[in-house]
């Protein structure tokens, strides 16, 4: 069985890699046509949609995942077309290649399609209202996959983050390291999620018997603000003895810390839909931080 993964250089692709690899034959994609070890894979560009059915016809997978995406969010802003052609117009075009061979599709969504204007974790059926270009061509990309017809597991995640990559936890830590006190917005709150969790659980739904089809939010539980995050990462750094001395860290708002895209306040998504229809516990976001900073403490930690 060859299971397709789009985006193999990403944070989730690199942990799908892994995940995925027990269940069967897993051929990655990226841009480059090179893996981040040095290996070489096949060669997929977003940036040309109807490039995308000859590659599936060549490969003929038995299960699509789909974790590229353009996920800069700021410069998405200015770069609209880009990003809805490689967040919206591409997962539509391997969504129809999907549905008309009958091969299910896994594709990853994100807490910004929602306003963050909530005060409860959102459910999977309330209604969108992205804020930017990002979450808009995110949403597209949703919509793109459920028209399409075909079997189908959109899964929203948030906050995501590893030991490789570019990600909040890698900027705290080198950032950190170089500053003994750091401004950090305390006035967003989502909930921290590892690609590694993502790749699991990826892996772990597509064995369930259920064949199921939908939209599920995949985070860890709990919640906190990014100042909460990064004081939790120096205090773990602190106590796996990553660092000796750690950061001031002071909380600021998003009014003080402008970004061209503006950001959901309130990103906590519900999860229990996922927790019970694929029989799971998933962890507390605390947990997944203690395994990633022990991934990165247990290789030898560089920036
Ligand atoms: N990161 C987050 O905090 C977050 C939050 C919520 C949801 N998500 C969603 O989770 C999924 C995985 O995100 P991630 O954090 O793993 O993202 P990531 O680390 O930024 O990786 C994105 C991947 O997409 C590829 N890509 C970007 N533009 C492409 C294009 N035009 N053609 C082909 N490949 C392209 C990248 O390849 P290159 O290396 O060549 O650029 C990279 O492999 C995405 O659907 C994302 O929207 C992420």
């Amino acid at each position: 069985m060859t299971i397709l993964v789009f985006g193999g250089n990403g944070q989730v692709g690199q942990e799908l890699l892994r995940a995925l690899a027990p269940l069967g034959t897993v051929v990655a994609t990226t841009r480059s046509g090179q893996l981040p070890d040095g290996g070489c894979c096949e060669v997929a560009d977003f940036d040309r949609p109807d490039s995308l059915p000859v590659l599936l016809d060549r490969l003929q997978p038995s299960i699509v995942v789909n974790a590229a995406a353009y996920t800069a969010v700021d410069r998405a802003e200015q770069d609209v077309a880009a990003a809805f052609r490689a967040n919206a117009e591409a997962p539509g075009v391997i969504a129809r290649w999907c549905a008309a061979h009958d091969v299910p599709l896994v594709h990853y969504s994100t807490d910004y399609v929602f306003d963050g204007q909530g005060n409860t974790p959102y459910r999977e059926d309330e209604p969108t209202a992205p804020l930017g270009v990002y979450g808009s061509s995110k949403r597209g990309g949703e919509e793109a996959v459920r028209a399409a017809g075909g079997r189908h597991l959109i899964f929203r995640t948030a906050w995501v983050y590893a030991a490789h990559g570019t990600n909040f936890l890698r900027t705290m830590l080198r950032v950190g390291a170089a500053r003994s006190e750091l401004r950090v917005v305390a006035d967003q709150v989502g909930t921290p999620t590892p690609a590694a969790l993502i790749a699991d659980v990826t892996a772990h739904a597509l064995q369930h018997p259920g064949r199921l089809s939908g939209t599920w939010h995949l985070t860890a539980n709990g919640q906190t603000s990014w100042h909460g995050f990064a004081e939790a990462i120096f205090a773990e750094a602190l106590a796996t003895g990553m660092m000796v001395e750690v950061p001031r860290v002071q909380a600021i708002t998003s009014a003080e810390y402008p970004t061209p895209a503006r950001r959901p306040a309130w990103s906590v998504l519900d999860n229990r839909r996922l927790q019970r229809d694929f029989s799971l516990q998933l962890p507390a976001w605390q947990d997944g931080l203690k395994r990633v900073m022990a991934e990165i403490t247990g290789s030898s930690w560089s920036t």
